[in-house]
């Protein structure tokens, strides 16, 4: 029987234009480049200056994705941004965008699941496709946690960095089978108690400020690869893709470590896993769509090929998301 799919047909990404090196971080805390690349992969990373926005990066990345779709404003009924440091408290970062991109008609929200948050956001544009809310969305993940870090907390403000990138979905009439293109299967997962492990100590109802990061990095790696393939294993499950049948594993970049582990406990092949930890540090809900940019501009992810997504952040929430190209 017939299915409406969500079929990628566009994709783009914006970073800074300053990078910061891990020596340069050796001037600013104790902290060598030696440690910070044993122990996360990460070498350098990309700082928003005072003229870059979270809003002005997923712009950038907006606009990169209508040019790649050969679309413009008009092909599009719906923007949804993946981000937790948005440009202003309200509104949301998704109606700045919509009205730099010379946007009017439509919806945009936003979704707040941190480093989940691209997972999140991906999910939910589906939903809306499948169930004909919408025909076509732009899938923003877009942040610059640098203005969140705390710079004399070197076990956090070395980690981070900013950046955006942009997918558009398009509703596609498919056969309803596991070889249509498109979003395949997708599983969300989240569990407050972990709440106090990963978390910004501020908000506007509870100190009126923006707060920093703070992070129990030892806790959230503890956790992070038994839920990664837990999720991802429901996902197998869900399409009967296994981890021999996919083609490319693209997940969030908060640490090599994690993400070799992972890999590794799924049996996924090391030649399958695309890394921009190393260049990019861990952007948040923004890493997904800028790694998959970077497989997608190289060659290495075409058309048709399957594509497992994966992500695990604050709260904690987590989730992963099956695509053939
Ligand atoms: O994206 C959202 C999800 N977030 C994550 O997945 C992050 C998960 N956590 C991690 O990636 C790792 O836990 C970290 C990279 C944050 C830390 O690595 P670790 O191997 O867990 O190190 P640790 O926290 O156990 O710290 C080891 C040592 C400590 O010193 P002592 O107590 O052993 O003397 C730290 O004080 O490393 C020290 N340390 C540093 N040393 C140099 C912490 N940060 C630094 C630093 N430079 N930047």
């Amino acid at each position: 029987m017939g299915m409406i799919r969500s079929v990628v047909c566009g994709y783009g990404s914006c970073l800074p234009k300053r990078a910061v090196t891990n020596q340069e971080l050796e001037g600013v805390v104790e902290t060598t480049d030696e440690w910070i690349i044993q122990r996360t992969g990460i070498r350098q990373r990309y700082v928003a200056g005072d003229d870059e926005t979270t809003c002005s990066l997923g712009e950038g990345a907006a606009r990169a994705a209508l040019e790649n779709a050969g679309l413009t404003v008009d092909d599009v009924d719906l923007i949804i941004v993946a981000t937790s440091t948005p440009d202003n408290t309200f509104p949301a970062a998704a109606v700045d965008i919509q009205s730099r991109l010379g946007m009017r008609h439509g919806a945009a929200f936003d979704v707040q699941a941190v480093c989940t948050g691209f997972v999140y956001a991906l999910t939910t544009a589906d939903a809306y496709l499948h169930t004909g809310l919408a025909k076509r969305a732009i899938v923003i993940g877009a942040e610059t946690f640098s203005r969140i870090l705390d710079w004399t907390d070197r076990s956090t403000c070395v980690l981070f960095g900013d950046g955006a990138g942009a997918l558009i979905l398009e509703a596609v009439e498919t056969e309803g089978s596991a070889d249509d293109r498109g979003i395949l299967a997708a599983k969300l997962r989240s569990d407050g108690n972990h709440k106090d492990k990963l978390f910004v100590d501020g908000g506007p109802s509870s100190t009126q400020t923006v707060g920093h990061l703070r992070m129990q990095g030892r806790e959230v790696f503890k956790h992070a690869v038994g839920m990664i393939t837990d999720v991802i294993e429901a996902v197998f499950d869900a399409t009967n893709i296994g981890a021999d049948d996919i083609d490319w594993f693209v997940p969030h970049q908060a640490n090599k470590r994690i993400i070799d582990a992972s890999a590794r406990k799924l049996g996924i092949d090391p030649q399958k896993v695309v890394i921009t930890v190393d260049r990019y540090g861990n952007t948040s809900a923004a890493s997904i769509p800028l790694a998959l940019v970077d497989a997608l501009k190289d060659g290495r992810i075409k058309k048709n090929d399957v594509v497992l997504l994966e992500a695990m952040g604050g709260g904690f929430t987590w989730g992963a998301v099956m695509v053939r190209w």
